[in-house]
């Protein structure tokens, strides 16, 4: 007998409270913080889906292992624990612990990437983007047609255009493209998945080229999950065996572990190349630490070692894939469209296609995540044009191609009813869109401007 309802698939055994704010408050606090829920504080939010990234809940075998964690400086019986897991996973023989997945990106691209190169990937995320981008190198997206398109369906969303790759590498030349990303599952495409054809198919090209394929792994697990769902010839197979098979086709990896980690902080570079391995100890050394923490506590190492095994349980991860299609499933109830199909770790909400009296240029997605903070504490984050709008000289803008809010779930920490109330807070945005009101930006900094940038809304006569 198996019953429709998909349970979270653990008891809560340490609570914190939350305390929902009055509608006075709420409005005060957009007004204070320049209508950007970046700066609120978040005592002032109920629900928080800003992101999935630290915010999770450790289980208390995680927090067991803290415990018993080992602090020395160097060969701590945690990090030859913390290696050995990882080593199991991914199969890659050199693991370099980091304090989060941006630092083991900062050391791969520093060591292998130089001025005037191509680093092609589905699609980069931001901070492998800036990473690259900081040296001087091109971080270029290369994600298959559909993967842009928020309504189209495909399994496998999150795929690289194979052709496209080639012709990159063809028309830059071998020596300008010093290694290949992918990255598992594709956050800022709406959390698609990668399948394993495709990236056998990447493979075959970088063997052809002689070129290194690394993976940003940071939801390899959410990942690995959907290839069992969805690809032909996996059903049967465990989620581990798949992340394995995902990782055997690559070089190396880097991995924020604050997300399919479980943990609250901590990330890692693995490579085969020992070469390449000791280059970036060098580098750890001088802004991490000593290869054997590289920047975690013991106790953090303990705390994704026990993280990894557990996000790889079949249970935790059909529940984990089954409630973020459930908040989406609320979403397009609510007549609120959104990227199909449903991303692992978040739902992302289509403004432009809810909000058609508001341009891009009064950035429609930066109103729908007000509005949804104002009706109901919940948090998302705008990735649209307050994201990725390119300022022309003139002081119009280039737009963005989406103007999407994602709401990320947290790994283990809101239950069903804090989703339906969620679902509940998106009809409540969804009746009144009429009269939501775009805004103007009134105050930014010359780049990550989304985190610091104040608004003003708009009154419904200067649409
Ligand atoms: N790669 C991907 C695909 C990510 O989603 C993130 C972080 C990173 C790398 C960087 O890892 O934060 O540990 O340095 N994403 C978070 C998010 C911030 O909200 O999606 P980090």
């Amino acid at each position: 007998m198996s019953f429709r309802t998909v349970i979270e698939p653990f008891r809560i055994h340490s609570v914190q409270a939350i305390r929902e704010i009055t509608p006075q408050e709420r409005e005060a606090a957009l007004a204070r913080v320049g209508y950007n829920l970046f700066g609120l504080h978040a005592d002032e939010v109920l629900i928080d889906l800003l992101t999935d990234s630290g915010t999770g809940a450790m289980s208390s075998r995680q927090w067991a292992a803290m415990l018993d964690a080992d602090e020395s400086y160097a060969g701590s019986r945690s990090f030859y624990r913390f290696q050995e897991v990882v080593q199991d996973i991914t199969g890659l023989k050199e693991v370099i612990p980091t304090h989060q997945g941006r630092a083991a990106e900062r050391i791969l691209f520093s060591v292998m990437v130089k001025a005037g190169q191509v680093v092609p990937s589905n699609t980069h995320f931001d901070t492998t983007r800036a990473n690259i981008e900081h040296g001087d190198a091109e971080a270029r997206d290369l994600l298959i047609p559909e993967g842009r398109i928020p309504s189209q369906k495909h399994p496998f969303k999150g795929n690289m255009d194979v052709a496209a790759l080639e012709a990159t590498i063809e028309t830059a030349g071998r020596a300008h493209v010093p290694l290949v990303m992918v990255t598992v599952t594709n956050n800022s495409g709406g959390g698609q998945p990668v399948s394993l054809a495709n990236l056998r198919a990447v493979r075959a090209v970088c063997d052809r080229y002689g070129i290194p394929l690394f993976l940003d792994a940071c939801r390899f697990a959410e990942n690995a999950y959907f290839i069992k769902l969805r690809e032909e010839g996996y059903a049967d197979r465990t989620p581990k065996e798949i992340a394995r098979e995902m990782f055997s086709l690559a070089d190396g990896c880097t991995m924020s572990a604050k997300k399919d980690g479980m943990a609250n902080i901590g990330g890692f570079l693995a490579m085969n190349d020992p070469a390449l391995a000791r280059d970036c100890r060098n580098l750890l050394i001088l802004t991490e630490g000593f290869p054997t923490y590289g920047g975690m506590a013991g106790y953090d190492l303990e705390a994704v070692a026990t993280g990894l095994e557990e996000v790889l349980d079949e249970q935790y991860l059909r529940y984990r894939l089954r409630s973020t299609a459930y908040l989406a499933e609320k979403a397009e109830a609510a007549g609120v469209p959104t990227v199909q199909p449903p991303g692992g770790h978040a739902v992302y909400l289509d403004a432009k296609t809810l909000l058609p009296h508001i341009p891009p240029a009064q950035y429609p997605a930066q109103a729908l995540a007000i509005e949804l903070y104002r009706v109901g504490g919940v948090r998302g984050v705008e990735i649209g044009s307050v994201m990725f709008g390119k300022p022309n000289p003139d002081g119009s803008e280039v737009p963005a191609a989406m103007e999407l809010v994602r709401l990320a779930v947290p790994r283990r920490t809101y239950t069903q009813s804090h989703i339906d109330y969620v679902g509940e807070v998106i009809a409540e945005v969804a009746r009144r869109k009429e009269e939501i009101r775009g805004l103007k930006m009134v105050e930014q900094a010359p780049w990550l401007r989304h985190f610091t940038a104040r608004f003003r809304e708009l009154d419904a006569k200067s649409r």
